[in-house]
């Protein structure tokens, strides 16, 4: 019966339509805790999202994906997962996910799940019965080790969230590895029997109707099943241990099988996609996450060119031009934000002209030939506020790693909605982080009166992105290679007509002759679709001036 009314809503849902959807698609990640609050305790909730899905439509989303909120000790704000088939009482009920899913559709919006494979919670059940002897019929479904002759753990693997990998339990007289906190041990992926537990969490997803899955940490699937010592590299890390080398936690070529696995049974849900959280070296580890066959992820997150953290034209060009061009005719999936990173305004501004550069990064994420990834409050222009207490922080990492590592807090505070108390975020009572203190102007009551806000900026590109053919379809191609104060590209249509992008990198005006014809494209004029200067509605191409930090998108004119 479940599985009747779970087709039912699946064929009530439209989005299965275009099963292609993805491959250009504006996804919004959403921090469910940190999103809206609708029962005022202080914590976001799903109907919270719910209530705002005109305001995600308006914004021209296609897809939403919600990070954990299933029912989890929130030792790592849900990232710990005690059920993976159910939802936690803080975020609502399962009628709640189902009223989001069947309202996000009437908007067109797709919703996509995190789901998280390497690891449970300590709290899950599978954990408690793999625990509580050697001899159970789960006892192989987390990573065990006995301890070496001197009692110590097997190996010097560290997590990466501070100190030893191993963690002693008391019952089994042995060690379990855990990559994140020591409340998350690691699943043994070794084990049929554990894979097809979590495809079977996943097909309960699916066959609800959400369109896919972030897949959370999947690199980090396998261990070194011989279990040697890691080498140490230079340096000691925030949490006061030396640096080690992940050869042996990281990015292991099992994972791949893994991936074929998911990438099968996903097909046979039409239009659903499988995102991953691919922090990897290069673009080529990263194009191996789609497949040799195109048989594994559909959209890895290419975390190279957001992460530059530095303005350099150089290095954006060739991140850029690497991300299109070096990933096997596949599509890039970019990304500048996150809740595990300080907001993109902080690592990339200047304090002067933050404004100019939150739209030049806006303009990389969304005019390139990608899907794009956006976090909640980018495109207001909501800034990381990083406890200055450690007795505030709530990320434990804050805690273990205070004062070098403070934590993620600061990117996660309450969505900014309007200027009223606690910023819109819901309900009289303190927040569980504090309001950013920008709220009063940067919210969205305020930057949706103001034509030239941020906010608007972003909707206007995402709409242009979505209309014009050459945005939409056209190849990625770079013009001026040699500029190191503008990066400029094209995107270019079989028919000839191309859409000229160009930024500037510097804080002084820049002015260059854009070179078309080596691209084998006519014209010397475009016609102004988007910058984020006021000036002309034409532009001599020839002669193009942009002004500090200023971004130009333009249709050229034959
Ligand atoms: C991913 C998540 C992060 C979490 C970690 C462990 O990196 O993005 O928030 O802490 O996995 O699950």
């Amino acid at each position: 019966m479940a599985k009747l009314l779970a087709t039912l809503l699946l064929c009530s849902l439209a989005w299965g339509a275009d099963p292609d959807w993805w491959r250009s698609a504006v996804i919004y990640e959403i921090y469910p805790r940190s999103f809206a609050d609708t029962n005022g305790d202080g914590i976001g909730d799903l109907n919270g999202i719910t209530a705002h899905l005109d305001y995600l439509k308006d914004l021209g989303v296609d897809a939403i994906w919600i990070t954990p909120f299933y029912p989890s000790p929130q030792v790592d704000f849900g990232y710990d997962i005690s059920d993976y088939k159910a939802i936690d009482p803080q975020y609502g009920t399962m009628a709640d996910f189902d009223r989001l899913l069947k309202e996000a559709d009437k908007r067109g919006i797709k919703v996509i799940n995190d789901m998280v494979l390497n690891h449970t919670s300590d709290q899950h059940p599978w954990f408690k019965e793999s625990k509580s002897s050697r001899r159970n019929p789960k006892a192989d479904w987390y990573v065990w080790r006995n301890a070496d002759a001197k009692g110590n753990p097997p190996n010097n693997w560290q997590s990466i969230f501070g100190h030893s990998a191993w963690q002693w339990s008391e019952t089994r007289k042995q060690f379990y590895y855990h990559a994140f906190y020591r409340e998350q041990p690691d699943l043994n992926f070794r084990n049929r029997a554990v894979r097809e537990a979590m495809y079977d969490t996943m097909r309960f997803w699916l066959d609800k109707g959400v369109a896919g899955f972030r897949l959370d940490a999947i690199p980090s699937l396998f261990e070194d099943p011989q279990m040697r010592d890691a080498p140490y590299l230079e340096g000691i890390n925030a949490y006061g241990e030396r640096n080690i080398s992940m050869i042996y936690t990281d990015n292991l070529p099992e994972v791949h099988e893994v991936l074929r696995e998911l990438r099968r049974m996903t097909n046979e849900y039409p239009g659903r996609v499988l995102i991953g959280e691919t922090y990897l070296p290069n673009a080529f580890e990263l194009a191996k996450m789609y497949g040799r066959n195109r048989d594994e992820l559909h959209l890895p997150m290419d975390t190279q060119l957001g992460f530059i953290n530095k303005l350099s034209v150089a290095d954006f060009r060739r991140k850029l031009l690497e991300g299109e061009t070096q990933i096997n005719g596949n599509v890039p999936l970019f990304v500048f934000d996150n809740h595990d990173n300080v907001r993109s305004v902080d690592r990339y501004g200047d304090g002067e002209h933050n404004d100019a550069i939150q739209r030049l990064l806006a303009t990389i994420l969304l005019t390139p030939r990608d899907s794009a990834l956006m976090y909640y409050g980018e495109e207001l222009g909501m800034v990381t506020s990083t406890p200055t207490k450690v007795e505030n922080v709530r990320d434990p990492i804050g805690r273990i790693g205070w004062p070098k590592e403070k934590g993620r807090d600061g990117e996660r505070t309450p969505m900014q909605w309007n200027n009223d108390a606690n910023a819109g975020f819901g309900g009289t009572r303190m927040p569980w982080l504090p309001v950013g203190e920008n709220y009063k102007t940067v919210n969205v009551s305020t930057e949706s009166k103001d034509p030239d806000s941020l906010l608007n900026y972003y909707k206007r590109l995402i709409k242009l992105r979505k209309e014009n053919q050459q945005l939409r379809e056209g190849d990625f191609v770079l013009t001026n290679d040699n500029s190191d104060t503008v990066l400029s590209y094209l995107r270019l249509t079989r028919n000839g007509q191309a859409v000229l992008v160009a930024l500037n990198f510097t804080a002084q005006p820049q002015t260059l002759n854009i070179d078309l014809t080596s691209r084998g494209v006519k014209g010397k004029r475009a016609k102004t679709l988007l910058a984020s200067f006021s000036g002309a509605e034409t532009a001599d191409l020839e002669h193009l001036t942009l002004p500090p930090f200023g971004s130009y998108v333009g249709q050229v004119e034959p």
